[in-house]
């Protein structure tokens, strides 16, 4: 079923696990990444940039989406990400994303607050889900560089205002982690996780999840994180394939040769993703 991010985010509350949010880069990749999920039995999201939803085109990315939900029977909940233009939002709900992020993270708190307020009563008229975020993620995303002394942590101080202020379905939290994040691991700040948890019950997410370690994802699930986003780690992956074969594959080969070991490495991925957020070793529900 084609559906909202307020819908995966309920039900992996009810089953302690987070639903994986992948960044789609092209349309190839797209068949693949769903039925990933629907072969692990899990609802999926898929995000794109305002950038790539450009690229694609708004309806189309929607169209496809929506098709590949219904054909493969798998939850999909379609999700714009870390939008900072009311124009773009707008575009997306109105095309028929089910979600739309909007990021006023780098505005003083009052004027995130107000804005994302606005989005939030747009897009629930029309049965869209909205995500906010509070504090300020590490890394690089479509080429604005966050220097490390510009990040800002959430403070568990402000958690509860913002989310009775702005009525959001779910909230991005900086704890640490950095988006396009690579060839590392960054240390995630879990006390501060389990603060913000303590004060709130929406559903938290984990942005730059390519840069957060395995062994660490129980302890995030089990404080709140509902929604865990990856990109990073399939494009990477998906690039080093298709310039392998393309390397290989003479010129007048049909494109299939190139591109689909390509979307392939992402499924697997996102296979292996799906199976770790599924938190099967823990209880249904944590103990408070
Ligand atoms: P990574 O690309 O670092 O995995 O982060 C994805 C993300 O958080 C998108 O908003």
């Amino acid at each position: 079923m084609y559906t909202t991010l307020k819908e995966v985010t309920q039900t992996a509350e009810n089953l302690n696990m987070t639903i994986g949010a992948f960044n789609a880069h092209n349309l190839e990749m797209l068949p693949e990444m769903i039925r990933a999920a629907k072969e692990m039995g899990s609802p999926i999201i898929i995000q794109t940039s305002v950038d790539t939803a450009k690229y694609i085109g708004f309806r189309v990315m929607v169209a496809v989406a929506r098709q590949l939900a219904e054909d493969e029977m798998v939850d999909v909940a379609l999700h714009l990400d870390h939008a900072k233009n009311f124009d773009d939002i707008k575009e997306a709900i109105d095309s028929g994303y089910t979600s739309v992020m909007y990021d006023g993270s780098q505005l003083p708190f009052k004027e995130n607050i107000a804005k994302t307020r606005a989005v939030v009563q747009y897009a629930h008229k029309i049965g869209a889900s909205v995500e906010g975020e509070l504090g300020t993620i590490g890394g690089t995303e479509e080429g604005i560089h966050v220097d490390e002394i510009d990040k800002i942590y959430t403070s568990p101080d402000d958690v509860l205002e913002f989310v009775e202020e702005t009525g959001v379905d779910a909230l991005a939290i900086a704890i640490g982690t950095n988006h396009g994040q690579f060839k590392s691991k960054t240390e995630v700040n879990i006390p501060l996780l389990k603060e913000i948890h303590k004060v709130t019950d929406i559903p938290l997410v984990i942005h730059g999840g390519t840069g957060v370690k395995e062994e660490d994802y129980p302890e995030l699930i089990n404080n709140g994180i509902r929604k865990f986003n990856v990109g990073t780690e399939l494009l990477v992956n998906w690039t080093k394939e298709a310039k392998e074969c393309f390397a290989e594959t003479p010129v007048n080969k049909s494109l299939r040769h190139n591109v689909i070991p390509a979307n392939l490495a992402v499924k697997e991925i996102i296979k292996h993703k799906i199976g770790l957020f599924m938190n099967v070793n823990s209880p249904l529900k944590v103990a408070q």
